[in-house]
């Protein structure tokens, strides 16, 4: 393995790359990387680098996002079979039909949708700023696409909103059940739970602290308690127990896994890189210029109101 990282090292200064990952990923993949972050902190850092390739370990809407964020550079999704099953939940043509249906209301969609899709809405938001970015837009009607989980908790955190949402879901946080939040807080007395705004609304009302991947990383370092009840994907306990070595986590669920996060390995990493090399790159993200612009404009706008 160790061949492998150095060789990954050696044609990243080579092509000068970033190697940007997300918590989900395998620990391999998040140890080589050079930012491990949640969907908002690396859409930042994609249009921040100054790096002139992108190796996005993550899955594709999020490859895309830094494609639309950095149309110069060559963005690569290692495994281009890495998708998000709630991002394939809605489409742009869904997007249109809804336009007609609700002509006064602004357009919020998850940054786990398409480029399609984040052409046609107004803004994008992710998990860390969503109750942010629906509270600083002037519309009271709000159509929020398309996790029905995150729109529900929007709908209750934003001031004075009407919320709409659709039937999507993430189907690995989505089927986690108060019961076992229950029995974990039982077993474990006294210990926070923090979990992902993807869960169901019963998962969320028993929860001590409720934010994206990187802000429930920063709770756990933030909370005096030892022992942490942790409401996301498994990933995560990679970077949660490096950072916090005293702390014991236990997982709401034995079996919270994206597969998708998991198909990502050293070795689609190397080949990516081998095929840089060689100058003839693969995986490479490319999007059509007028759907990449449109994008842009729904991202920029949530960078710049976060
Ligand atoms: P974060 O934005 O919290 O990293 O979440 C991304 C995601 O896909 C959660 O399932
Ligand atoms: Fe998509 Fe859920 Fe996997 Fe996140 S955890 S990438 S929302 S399927």
């Amino acid at each position: 393995m160790k061949e492998i990282v150095d060789r990954i090292q050696e044609l990243k200064k080579k092509h000068n790359a970033v190697i940007l990952a997300h918590y989900y990923q395998i620990p391999e993949i998040q140890a080589v990387a050079d930012m491990v972050g949640d969907s908002y902190g690396l859409s930042k850092k994609s249009a921040d680098t100054d790096a002139d390739v992108i190796v996005f370990c993550g899955v594709k809407f999020m490859a895309e996002s830094a494609k639309i964020l950095s149309p110069e550079k060559t963005v690569i999704l290692p495994n281009m079979d890495a998708g998000c099953p709630m991002a394939d939940m809605i489409t742009a043509e869904d997007v249109k039909k809804l336009k007609k249906q609700y002509p006064d209301a602004a357009f919020v969609c998850y940054v786990n949708t398409s480029a399609e899709v984040k052409a046609e809405c107004d803004v994008c938001c992710t998990s860390s700023n969503s109750v942010k970015i629906v509270n600083s837009l002037e519309q009271k009607r709000i159509v929020f696409l398309p996790d029905k989980n995150l729109g529900r908790y929007v709908a209750e955190n934003a001031e004075n909103k009407e919320v709409i949402t659709v039937d999507g879901y993430c189907p690995v946080h989505d089927i986690i059940v108060a019961g076992q939040v229950l029995e974990a807080k039982e077993k474990y007395p006294g210990a926070p739970f923090l979990v992902h705004p993807e869960c169901p609304d019963d998962v969320i009302e028993l929860a001590d602290f409720v934010g994206s991947t990187t802000q429930i990383l920063n709770q756990a370092g933030e909370v005096e308690a030892k022992t942490i009840i942790v409401g996301t994907e498994d990933g995560i306990l990679y970077k949660l127990k490096e950072q916090n070595p005293d702390k014991e986590f236990v997982m709401v669920s034995s079996n919270f896994v994206c597969d998708d996060m998991k198909k990502t390995t050293l070795n689609d990493l190397l080949m990516a890189f081998e095929s840089l090399e060689a100058s003839k790159p693969i995986n490479v993200i490319e999007l059509d210029e007028e759907i990449r612009s449109k994008a842009q404009a729904s991202l920029d706008r949530m960078l710049e109101l976060s």
